[in-house]
């Protein structure tokens, strides 16, 4: 019976409430990244015949952006903070409304599960994260949460009944903002011991622990011992892992393609340096008298930046996005200093030769400029994932279903499913958007990619459910 029903899940008829009405949101964010609206973005294709409520799904994305500490159109929501813990009820509240049962571990990591059919198989599983970096967007993340709640309703409404049970996640902080840790829900949930280590002593940049701010949220709030182990789900607890997100970079638009299916993620890195100097007085110290922890870390900067090109390949990228000062005073020769840097490759021994190489450049320099190299820490240097056959499979056949353009292709940035892989068959959807902006506030997907990329998430669940 179910087969039959994915079938018709194709041909279902569209009954778009199309264009109604304007959202002034929405049109805000339009205008203010540039962005030109095709006539008319409601009207769904009736021939792809698959009923996706855009129209609800984009209202709920631009409520979900009001969670945030900065304003519209900016997004900036941090682990734990007030508007996190609002925009998760807001998620839990829309899961609940679907009828699925809600799961919550320690770390705040949200299960919604669809019970299948046969539901001690393992089950199906997609999802991504809420949290926004500061001064960002509102789709990243967003789109494979509230987007794969409403590939569920399209399967609902549909009549469709899972087979392998379905779930939603919501990931505890893919974005490091706050404790520096990057997928620090799914880098727990597949098991790594080190986090689970690493955590009972991580603070913020205001020294509040992990285990305090998760306690404010209202999680963590087991004082056993085993409390971050408890997250970890065993390899092969789901069948496959699937993710729906914006490309953040510029191709499938560029190339007028409208789903683009992964086929690996690439490797990223993350370091964080300290230099100590001896400080003084802006005018007082004489140039050879210095010893200048601000020129050390501005030295490093640029020392990632050769390592970076000198790989030769454009996949290798550095980036160092926080540079701290200290004392910070305009007359006071800075007595310490604190880089953050990300790297990243799809390959990764090359990678991992620029990190040697960051790490070389950063011992000369302080020997060079006599201040102290007082700490060289490796936050993460991860591998990168492969999706899977049968995933990628499944993907382009429905893509060819709906008669969506598709092409193979690598996603440069890291998302959940680089941990996912390790204990899961793993795949991602990429759609489009505007320019490839991202973690930016002009970051924007239209409402037609959206829903393109909600029928593949949907029809793609559906089949590896009855797998
Ligand atoms: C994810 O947010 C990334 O930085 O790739
Ligand atoms: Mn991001
Ligand atoms: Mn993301």
């Amino acid at each position: 019976m179910a087969p039959v029903l994915l079938v018709l899940l194709l041909f279902i008829s569209s009954s778009s409430a199309a264009g109604k009405h304007e959202d002034p949101t929405r049109k805000t964010m339009e205008e203010f990244s540039g962005f030109q609206s095709p006539a008319n973005p409601f009207v769904s294709d009736s021939s792809n015949s698959l009923f996706v409520d855009i129209e609800s799904l984009q209202r709920q994305i631009d409520e979900l952006s009001t969670f945030s500490d900065t304003p519209a159109p900016t997004v900036t929501r941090i682990l734990f903070s007030d508007k996190d813990v609002l925009a998760r009820k807001y998620i839990k509240s829309i899961m609940c409304q679907l009828g699925l049962s809600v799961r919550e571990d320690a770390v705040g990591n949200i299960f919604a599960r669809w019970e299948g059919y046969e539901a001690e198989l393992p089950a199906v599983a997609t999802g991504s994260h809420i949290d926004a970096i500061p001064y960002s967007g509102k789709y990243d993340g967003v789109v494979g949460v509230l987007g794969a709640l409403e590939a569920i309703s399209v399967l609902k409404r549909s009549g469709f009944q899972p087979k392998r049970s379905l779930e939603v996640i919501l990931f505890t902080s893919e974005e490091p903002t706050r404790f520096g840790i990057s997928c620090l829900g799914s880098r727990l949930l597949v098991g790594s011991e080190q986090l689970s280590e690493g955590l009972k002593e991580a603070v913020d940049g205001q020294n509040t622990s992990f285990l305090d701010a998760a306690r404010s949220a209202g999680y963590a709030e087991d004082q056993e011992d085993n409390l971050f182990s408890s997250v970890f789900l065993k390899k092969g607890h789901y069948f496959a892992f699937l993710e729906l997100h914006i490309e953040q970079g510029p191709i499938l638009e560029e190339e007028g393609v409208s789903i683009g299916i992964v086929t690996a993620i690439a490797a990223p890195a993350s370091i964080k340096v300290d230099f100590e100097g001896g400080g003084g007085h802006a005018g007082a110290v004489l140039m050879p008298a210095r010893n200048d922890a601000g020129l050390a870390a501005a030295e490093l900067a640029l020392a990632v930046e050769r390592h970076v090109l000198a790989s030769g390949s454009v996949d290798s990228v550095g980036t160092i996005g926080i540079l701290e000062l200290h004392p910070g005073a305009v007359n006071s020769i800075p007595s310490k200093s604190h880089l953050e840097i990300d790297t990243r490759d799809i390959d990764e021994e090359r990678r991992n030769k620029i990190v040697s190489g960051i790490h070389q450049s950063a011992v000369e320099i302080a020997e060079r400029r006599r201040v102290k190299l007082s700490s060289f820490k490796i936050v993460n240097q991860d591998p990168p994932a492969s999706s899977d056959e049968l995933v990628i499979n499944a993907m382009e056949m429905v893509s060819q279903k709906l008669n969506l353009t598709h092409k193979l292709m690598i996603s440069r940035a890291y998302h959940d499913s680089l941990f996912m892989a390790r204990i899961s068959r793993m795949g991602m959807i990429f759609i489009p958007c505007f320019k490839g902006f991202s973690h930016k506030p002009e970051e924007y997907a239209s409402p037609v990619d959206i829903a393109n990329g909600v029928k593949v998430l949907a029809l793609t669940l559906a089949k590896l459910s009855l797998e």
